[in-house]
């Protein structure tokens, strides 16, 4: 081949706090950061996982896409929350063929939706381990009404939506992109975003338990709102500035930063301990990598390892991908980083239709 396509495709993450822009370029195995770039949403626009204000979002990408003079139109996007499914269920031995005529029945058991309301898939991880007649299955489902919104979302701001992936598979993809060769057999990857606190756990690379904490870095802001009467931005300006300098001034703020982040730092020790207490596996988890802007509160990294006695540590989801510095501020892009995971993990989905 004369010229190598370009088969990567946009990596759009719509957080509830801030929607990101990832582009990268390359194929193969060797990326370069084209453009990066982040846009903060009002906070009523997605709430729950479900889409408010759909001006606002479009608005938001619309202008990134702009700022960042982005000419890609194809888009990778992903969607999280209560609409997200994810759950390891065992079955008798069957081929794929007999699975997928039966996991619709199988799935009426183990999803809390009708049944017709949501997109079904299913990834087989292998025979069981305590008892071989059967096999463990990870069964997906997210909300058709949900995966819709999100399309017309990216369709509205003037792009093509190509892929409709999961926040936490996306994290899967940067997370083995950029630490392939890791040698910790078990590890929790946790993303603490702004209204959301995913725990995923992998067992030598695929997904064996999956929860979901309703709370995240805002309510931090909440927290420092009803303490020092503020309203939200001022609320954001404080958390921020405590994270971002270590000679602080309110110490008030920084204690009630802490205790506000300890409820969440408690859950993520609990569902932790949920999945050592499982029969799911006899191993336990040898790290903890974090992601999303709570990441970023401070002390959380030392409160995390100190209640669940793991190491834990700040994903880097550039690890392996180049960054030119003349392109690109390197302190800045150091600052966001855990919350470019997500989007990092979507522009790292090849295009399938470019051949
Ligand atoms: N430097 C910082 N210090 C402390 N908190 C920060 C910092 N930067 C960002 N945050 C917080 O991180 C949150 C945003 O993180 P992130 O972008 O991962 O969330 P999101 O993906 O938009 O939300 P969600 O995944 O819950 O829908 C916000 O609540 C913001 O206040
Ligand atoms: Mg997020």
């Amino acid at each position: 081949m004369l010229f190598r396509k370009d088969k990567t495709l946009l990596g759009l993450n719509i957080g509830s706090g801030y929607v990101k822009l990832v582009e990268l370029k390359g194929s193969g195995s060797v990326y370069t950061l084209n453009n990066f770039g982040m846009a903060a949403l009002p906070a009523d626009a997605i709430v729950d996982g479900t889409v408010m204000d759909t001006t606002a979002i479009v608005s938001a990408i619309v202008n990134l896409a702009a700022n960042l003079k982005i000419k890609k139109k194809r888009i990778c996007t992903s969607i999280s929350g209560h609409s997200v499914i994810v759950k390891k269920i065992t079955l008798p031995l069957m081929d794929e063929n007999t699975i997928e005529e039966t996991i619709h029945q199988e799935a009426t058991q183990h999803i809390p939706y009708d049944i017709n309301d949501v997109n079904l898939d299913f990834q087989i991880l292998g025979p069981n381990q305590t008892n071989p007649e059967n096999m463990d299955v990870i069964l997906v489902a997210v909300k058709k009404e949900t995966i819709n919104d999100y399309l017309l979302l990216v369709e509205d701001a003037g792009f093509v939506p190509v892929v409709v992936d999961v926040d936490t598979f996306a994290l899967e993809n940067s997370y083995e992109y950029n630490y392939e060769g890791e040698d910790k057999k078990i590890i929790a990857l946790v993303d603490i975003g702004a209204n959301l606190t995913c725990i995923t756990i992998l067992d030598e690379g695929v997904t064996c338990f999956s929860r979901n904490i309703t709370s995240g870095s805002r309510l931090i802001t909440e927290q420092l709102q009803k303490k020092f009467s503020l309203n939200y931005e001022n609320a954001e300006l404080l958390k921020m500035g405590c994270a971002n300098s270590s000679k602080t001034k309110g110490t008030d703020a920084l204690s009630a930063i802490n205790e506000a982040a300890f409820s969440i730092v408690n859950e993520i020790g609990k569902a932790i301990d949920f999945f050592h207490n499982s029969a799911m596996t006899e191993g336990r988890v040898e790290k903890i990598i974090l992601s999303g802007g709570g990441a970023k509160t401070p002390n959380i990294v030392q409160s995390i390892t100190k209640n669940t006695n793991i190491e834990t540590e700040i994903i880097d989801p550039f690890r392996n991908i180049i960054i030119s510095e003349k392109q690109f501020d390197l302190e800045y892009i150091k600052t966001i980083a855990p919350m470019a995971a997500v989007a990092t993990g979507l522009a790292l989905r090849k295009d399938e239709a470019v051949r």
